[in-house]
């Protein structure tokens, strides 16, 4: 089912990015993220060497060290980032690795990025914490670090820039959408990401943030990790619907997933998800367009995982000397059940 999920929105990024991306010779890679290993894979045929480090054939090296395949946004990036490696297989050389949600996973791949003796190490970390010591290992072999889409709370030396959202934005954002879905009051659940990832911590504190300063009718009675997977929080909202019940107004998800599974446990209760029950989550993908469309969620805080060009362009300028900005921040929009169904027509993932 995942793997299904995994294959279409990557078969889709790639037909809609295709576009984008006019003048590339070269076939995409074909996916890579359902390798069951960290292992990092290549995106092109040609094979090493035979020792751990590679000749220089002037191609631009880079490793990257992914999360996993937790959500439908999480497969739009890989799907971003690959097609774009393989659009350019005769200019950059590229590793994948799939952590499988790990981060001693992502922690080995980097470790095996530097053996290899990559130009640039991408990384999107599972968890902000405990990073310090392999990339200081990373910055002494002289790699550096690009953060995709999720800070590591480390010392600035330690990576070159970040690449990604700014998640309290979207956190404070999302809080504006209930309030006014509520008339601002009401009681609301909240479905968090991860434990320990940036974009659970941030978008949990600029929710919460924004509710305590300008909200104070709106009461969040429970919040408990759905880990940014669609089952997982469903079966968080259906624990949640079994203590509150019909007391629940709102629900809030760190990520669009999440509320699709809150969405089936809300209908499964006897309950109308995006009337009884209204929703604001995170990220934008295809699945709530869907849902806003049907009139069963409410509002998505676009989170933008196209993140392939900027990532290699960015890595680029880092092989050149080129300077970078410490944070390349994403452009992103709000989308509203009222014009969803316009909207669902040029989204990409
Ligand atoms: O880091 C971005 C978050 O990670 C996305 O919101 C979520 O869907 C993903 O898994």
């Amino acid at each position: 089912m995942k793997t299904t999920r995994r294959i279409v929105a990557a078969m889709l990024s790639v037909l809609m990015l295709g576009a984008a991306f006019t003048g590339c010779g070269n076939e995409p890679a074909a996916p890579t993220t359902n390798d069951p290993s960290s292992a990092p894979v290549e995106n092109n045929p040609t094979p090493d060497n035979g020792g751990d480090k590679e000749t220089d054939d002037g191609k631009l090296k880079v490793g990257f060290a992914q999360i996993g395949q937790e959500s439908g946004w999480r497969d739009a990036e890989t799907a971003s980032i690959q097609f774009y490696a393989g659009q350019n297989v005769d200019t950059i050389d590229f590793k994948f690795a799939d952590a499988q949600a790990k981060q001693e996973n992502q922690i080995k791949a980097i470790k095996s990025f530097i053996d290899m003796d990559v130009d640039v190490i991408g990384l999107a970390p599972v968890v902000e914490t405990g990073w310090d010591a392999v990339f200081t290992e990373a910055k002494d072999a002289g790699i550096p670090i690009v953060l995709v889409d999720r800070m590591a709370d480390v010392p600035e030396d330690l990576y070159a820039t970040f690449i990604g959202s700014d998640f309290i934005e979207e956190g404070k954002n999302a809080a504006d959408e209930m309030a006014k879905l509520l008339g601002n009051k009401g009681k609301i659940v909240q479905l968090e990401g991860t434990v320990g990832a940036s974009a659970a911590n941030d978008r949990k504190k600029g929710f919460e943030d924004q509710m305590a300063a300008e909200y104070p009718d709106i009461e969040i009675i429970a919040s408990q990790t759905g880990d940014f997977t669609r089952a997982k929080g469903k079966e968080v909202m259906e624990s949640f619907l079994k203590t509150y019940g019909a007391d629940i107004k709102g629900v809030y998800g760190h990520n669009d997933d999440m509320v699709l599974g809150a969405i089936e446990a809300i209908k499964e209760a006897g309950l109308k998800p995006g009337t009884d029950v209204v929703t604001v989550s995170c990220d934008g993908v295809k699945g709530i367009f869907e849902a806003m469309v049907a009139g069963e969620a409410n509002v998505t805080v676009e989170c933008n995982p196209l993140l392939g060009p900027i990532f290699f362009e960015t890595c680029q300028k880092l092989k050149d000397g080129e300077a970078v900005e410490k944070w390349v921040k994403s452009e992103e929009g709000i989308y509203r059940q009222d014009t969803a169904a316009e909207d669902i027509k040029t989204r990409v993932y």
